[in-house]
This record gives structure tokens, sequence and C-alpha cells, in this order.
């Protein structure tokens, strides 16, 4: 086992799909078997969208027996709320001093905010709290407080990460050296995972299979996959179907190559091809589907596992900041 320290921030708004599970959560999960890992669920980071404290909340739950369920080894891994680390909220105000400005004007989430504004003809910061604004410091925070070598995110939060090493910088320069600096890793391309139409599978496009979905929704949603109009009879490309393309996340190797061979072959039906795919998928998340629905039923074995989480991520985040104290203020 490596002892450099992975870190991950869930933000908690709501069920993952499957796009998300493949791309983010089973590597997550992998890498979590080798690696010391800190995960938490950055319920702070909901903060700036969602109002309402039952939301965030049932998302939290949500999240965090999604992890569980999934089969993060919580020997390995810490998991946590961030909220539940008071040293967050102390970092976070000391990292405005030395964030420069110019660098939240920068960040990709502020700048989509002012672009719809000016777009729409409304102010620029329209609907703009402080929140989204310094997203990145919080972070940032976030990212420093707990020693992190490396951080595996999207492309969309590679950015961010990007931030957090500068601000790293910034503070080492100023104060001597007090932080690590963080590592951005891009999940490897895992591909694109095709949604219901087609598209790249996304809330935005509103073509997402949830995670983990009662059975009968699971296969409802398989089951309205957009195919061709292609016979059964007719060779298909695998390549180019959505239902192939899930399946080879789901079945070993062998399985997938027989499948493919099924696709070029002809004779097979998309129907067939789908209860297929639903078999598969059933397979590998039924068993989470159940962990995961007894731990919603179940939320003090949920508080409990986070309170632990807790307990081991504050003992790292208080060194931390002692030493950021010191620094800063003698
Ligand atoms: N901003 C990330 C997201 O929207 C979640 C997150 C918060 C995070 N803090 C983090 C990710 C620290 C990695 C490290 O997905």
């Amino acid at each position: 086992m490596s002892d450099k320290i992975v870190l991950t921030g869930i933000k908690p708004t709501g069920m993952p799909h499957l796009g998300n599970y493949i791309g983010a959560l089973k590597p997550l999960i992998e890498r979590s078997k080798q690696y010391k890992t800190f995960m938490f669920i950055a319920d702070l980071h909901a903060l700036n969208t969602i109002h309402d404290p039952k939301v965030i909340r049932e998302h939290t739950y949500q999240a965090a027996a999604m992890m569980m369920a999934l089969g993060v080894d919580l020997n390995n891994a810490v998991l946590f709320r961030q909220s539940d680390i008071v040293e967050i909220y102390q970092l976070n105000t000391v990292l405005m001093n030395v964030t420069p400005k110019g660098l939240m004007n920068r960040a990709h989430s502020y700048k989509a905010a002012m672009d719809k504004n000016i777009a729409n003809g409304t102010d620029v910061d329209a609907g703009v709290n402080m929140g989204l604004y310094t997203y990145p410091i919080l972070m940032t925070a976030d990212i420093l407080l707990y020693d992190s070598d490396i951080v595996p995110v999207g492309a969309d939060q590679k950015q961010h990460v990007e931030f957090a090493r500068d601000i790293a910088g910034y503070f080492n320069h100023t104060y001597g050296e007090t932080f690590k600096l963080p590592e951005p890793v891009i999940g490897e391309d895992t591909g694109l995972i095709p949604g219901l139409d087609g598209r790249k599978m996304s809330k935005s496009y509103d073509n997402t299979i949830p995670l983990l979905a009662p059975e009968k929704e699971l296969k409802k949603k398989v089951m309205r996959i957009i195919t061709d109009s292609k016979t059964p009879e007719e060779p298909k490309d695998p390549d180019t179907s959505t239902i192939y393309q899930l399946y080879k996340h789901f079945a070993t190797e062998a399985e997938v190559a027989e499948f493919a061979e099924m696709f070029r072959r002809g004779g097979m039906g998309y129907g067939t091809a789908k209860t297929m795919l639903f078999e598969k998928m059933n397979a590998v998340l039924a068993g989470p589907r159940a962990e995961y629905e007894r731990l919603m039923a179940n939320p003090a074995e949920i508080e409990a596992v986070l309170a632990n989480g807790a307990e081991r991520a504050r003992s790292v985040a208080q060194a931390t900041f002692g030493r950021v104290k010191k620094a800063m203020l003698g």
C-alpha cells in the first residue's frame, strides 16, 4: 500500500447515475483499496444551491449509504461529513487572505453563471451568492486540510484542484512550507458512457439510469434505450450500440466478446440484447441496492459510521490547522 493520501469529496445532490458510477465511483472504490483515502460528503458545498436542511440531510445519507453499499473499505477509507469538522470553516476563513480575487473571477463555474446572465441581459452577478463565488476556496480548504497528495476528479473539477495547488503555493511562499501541493488525477478515460438516447449520460439531457434504482425501474429504463430500426436478423455494429457500451462495464471480458459477436453475427434482436444487459446490471447492482435500502432505513447506522470517520478525520485536521494558525498568527 502506498503512503500517499487520496482525497475525494462527493457533493450530496441526489442519486448518482450509471455514468457517475462507471466514470467516478467505481475507480474511487478501487483506489481506496490501495491508498489511504479521505472520502467526505461535501454538504457545505451543496449549501449554495440547496437551502432546505431536510434535503441536505437526506442527500447526505444517500451519498454515504451509497458509498458504504458499494463496498468502500471503511478500515482503509475515512468516510465523513464535511460539516462535522470545525477546522474546515476555520481554514476556509484564513485562506481568503491568500486567495487573489482575480483567481475566483476566472473560475469556470462562476464564469458560466456570469455568461448566462450576460446572455439573458441581466446583471452579471444576478443569482450568484458568495458560496458560489468562493466555492474554490472551500474546496481548497478541503484538499489542504487533509494533507492530500492525490485528488481524483472529473475534468470539470480539475481547475479547482489547480487552484488549490496555486493557493497552497502562495501560502507556502508567504509563510513557509506548510501545505503539500496536491495533484489532480483525472480519471482514466472510461470512454463515453451513453445515456438512454445515445448522447453522453447526463442529468442535463434527462437520459440517465439511476445507479441503485429499484429493480423494476432499472428494467424499465433499460428497455427504453433508443436503438436504430434494424431487424433481429440483421448484423449490428456493437461499437455504435448504447446497449453494448453499457454491457461492457458489467460483464467479464469473455462475456463482452461473446456479446459483441452476437451483434455482428445478426440474429439477436434489440429486445433480447436489452434483457441480457438488464440481467448483467442487476446481478452486479442487486446486492448494493439491498444494502443501500437497508442503510437508508437505519440512518442511525449511517450516523455512527460518519461519527467514527469524523473522529479520524479531525485528528489530521487539527494538526494541519494548528500548523496554519502558528504560521499565520504566531
Ligand atoms: N466540488 C466537487 C464536485 O462538485 C466536490 C468536492 C468538494 C470535492 N470538495 C472537494 C472534490 C475536494 C474533490 C476534493 O464534485
